[in-house]
């Protein structure tokens, strides 16, 4: 796998540095912010940074955030691998979100677990904080817990998500239509070490 260059990616139009002081999560692919909403309203003590990069998305989310604005919830319209990268120093996020993420059927680089952007996600993560990913494609799903496995050595957990979980528009749509829905929880070990820890 080629290796990740965060030196190459500019900061993100309007890029503002987020605050940082409480245990801070992080949502990539928010969508229309369902689950960064709930996440929010159900744990006030702790800070949740949704990022969507799709601009309709976005919008969406952006409209509910106002009829309800929450002081923890932070939504963010961006691609979330540059903003990550200028945003966040290394061990500083408490947990990851990945939920339902687009299936790359034809762009297997392009799936989360086989980026090298992972390593970075990695090492931005504080020991002991999980990645939780949710997928309804089987064989997304199995990748992931291969990479998890072989390439990445990170202890997880994997499962069915229970049918009558509502976190996001998608999963909501997904179980549904009576599809299974699969969650793998990642946990970043003491003492894991990446190429981008200083
Ligand atoms: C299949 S949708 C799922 C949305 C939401 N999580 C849900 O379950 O309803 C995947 C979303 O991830 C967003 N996305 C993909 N890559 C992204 C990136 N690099 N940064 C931010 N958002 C991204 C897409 O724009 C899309 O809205």
């Amino acid at each position: 796998m080629r290796q990740f260059k965060p030196e190459k990616l500019f900061e993100p139009r309007d890029f503002v540095k987020p605050d940082l002081s409480e245990k801070c999560y992080l949502e990539i692919g928010a969508g229309r912010g369902l689950h960064a909403i709930q996440f929010a309203q159900t744990n006030p003590d702790k800070q949740l940074i949704a990022i969507e990069r799709t601009r309709v998305k976005f919008e969406d989310f952006a409209k509910r955030c106002a009829q309800q604005p929450l002081d923890n919830l932070t939504p963010v319209h961006a691609d979330a691998i540059p903003w990550v990268v200028h945003a966040l120093p290394p061990e500083s996020l408490d947990g990851v979100f990945l939920l339902y993420p687009n299936p790359e059927p034809k762009s297997a680089s392009q799936r989360w677990l086989n980026m090298p952007f992972f390593e970075f996600l990695l090492s931005r993560m504080k020991p002991g904080a999980k990645a939780t990913l949710a997928t309804n494609i089987h064989d997304y799903f199995t990748e992931a817990i291969k990479q998890a496995n072989q390439l990445w050595q990170l202890p997880f957990e994997d499962f069915e998500v229970d049918k009558n979980s509502k976190r996001t528009h998608f999963e909501i749509k997904y179980l549904a239509r009576d599809e299974t829905c699969y969650q793998l929880d990642i946990t970043k070990p003491k003492n894991y070490s990446t190429r981008f820890d200083d």
